[in-house]
């Protein structure tokens, strides 16, 4: 049980670096993307996607090996202090902003240029989310 939980945690570190990584990627391609004349918005698309993706993953590994470990490991949420709800709270926060971004991100594409501030904003809170979960989870687990 010590290794399964012991790669767990491994693999919630995997889901924080592609989500972060994901999320630092995204700051960069997105606003080029939106800058870029609509004819040259090809070039950026499949950054786009790539990085999305990448960071998706990274949030649907985080969302699967957490729960698992607090299953596993701790045998229930039980015996946390309030660290750990608001961690929660910020991973939800994450999980709808990650959700809003890539909704505005498909309308941008059909041609919605009104989406762009709520893919800016979407993405922002997603980041500001994510590393305040960091924080949160140091504070609920040591
Ligand atoms: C945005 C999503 C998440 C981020 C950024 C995140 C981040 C982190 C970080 C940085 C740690 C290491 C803390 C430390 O050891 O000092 C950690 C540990 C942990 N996380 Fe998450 N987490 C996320 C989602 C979740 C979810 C959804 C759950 C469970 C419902 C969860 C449960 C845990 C548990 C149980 C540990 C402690 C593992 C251990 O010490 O063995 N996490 N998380």
């Amino acid at each position: 049980m010590h290794i399964l939980t012991n790669l767990l945690l491994w693999l919630h570190f995997i889901g924080v670096g592609m989500g972060v990584g994901g999320g630092i990627a995204l700051s960069q391609v997105g606003p080029r993307l939106v800058a870029a004349p609509a004819d040259q918005r090809g070039q950026w698309w499949p950054l786009e996607t790539f990085f999305s993706r990448i960071g998706a993953a990274g949030l649907a590994i985080l969302l699967t090996t957490g729960p698992l470990m607090v299953w596993l490991k701790f045998g229930g949420p039980g015996g946390f202090t309030g660290w750990f709800w608001v961690k929660m709270a910020l991973v939800a926060t994450a999980a709808v902003a990650v959700g809003l971004h890539e909704w505005a991100g498909a309308r941008f594409r059909r041609g919605d240029v009104g989406a762009t501030p709520l893919m800016f904003i979407a993405g922002r809170l997603a980041g500001a989310a994510i590393v305040l979960a960091m924080l949160s989870a140091v504070f609920a687990f040591n």
